[in-house]
């Protein structure tokens, strides 16, 4: 089952989240075979809880701490999360990495926070312009993904892999639908090797300047299981766009 998140990032307050959703539920379909999520700000969670109910649409965060509660000033926890009804968390995505230093190591106890609270982490990978000109897209992205299992190493199908390069994120220039499938194999054949024993449960994202009319460039290929959007899923209408090119 294909998996389309939408990561809003800073934007929406709950008033506006409320009228995206209203237009969302208007015109989009349910299909077979995928699952949508969106991933508000924490302040808009409630209001998206209470419209969604009754729909097939998953609520996600777009961060977490790994603590359950305690004196963490200005953090939330996967125990508010879920009451928030909750189902995913975006880990370690870029911004998290290089615009609030998150290292690894937290990506690492995030993501056994999640497990152990039962929400699906969608982990987040990719190189920066820099790596991928330097030739060492494949080592940053096995990096990345070997810390941040450290330990976790038998649950590849309890998460979710989102490949964004960090060169796509937000610029409008996508990866092509081919050095995006290439990064995906090596991700999957990386999990299998790390997780011998899995079934692959897991998914393989791409994001990186997904729009409408990219989003089937990608959806032809097999390798590519599901986006995490940013930017154009910010209007009801190219979101439900992009859910319907897979
Ligand atoms: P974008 O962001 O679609 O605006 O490039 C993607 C993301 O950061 O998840």
């Amino acid at each position: 089952m294909s998996l389309i998140a939408a990561n809003w990032k800073m934007h929406k307050t709950p008033k506006e989240t409320e009228e995206y959703i209203k237009r969302f539920l208007e015109i989009y379909q349910p299909g077979e075979d995928r699952e949508v999520l969106l991933c508000p700000p924490f302040t808009s969670l409630s209001v998206a809880h209470e419209l969604l109910a009754g729909s097939d649409i998953k609520l996600g965060a777009q961060n977490c701490h790994y603590e359950k509660e305690g004196a963490f000033t200005g953090e939330i926890s996967l125990k508010f999360l879920k009451e928030l009804g909750c189902s995913y968390v975006i880990v370690g995505h870029s911004e998290r990495r290089h615009l609030f230093g998150e290292s690894d190591e937290m990506i690492n106890r995030k993501l056994v926070a999640c497990l152990e609270e039962g929400l699906r982490p969608i982990l987040c990978v990719g190189e920066t312009l820099e790596e991928r000109e330097a030739g060492i897209t494949f080592k940053v992205i096995e990096n990345q993904i070997r810390l941040a299992l450290s330990g976790i190493e038998e649950y590849t199908d309890n998460i979710d892999i989102a490949y964004e390069p960090v060169w796509a994120i937000g610029t409008g220039v996508p990866a092509t639908p081919q050095d995006a499938v290439a990064v995906h194999r090596f991700i999957r054949d990386l999990l299998k090797t790390v997780n011998p024993e899995g079934e692959i449960g897991f998914r393989i994202l791409y994001g990186g300047s997904v729009k409408p009319d990219n989003a089937q460039n990608f959806t032809k290929h097999r390798e590519i299981n599901g986006f995490l959007v940013g930017g154009a899923s910010l209007k009801p209408e190219s979101f439900v766009e992009i859910v319907n090119a897979f």
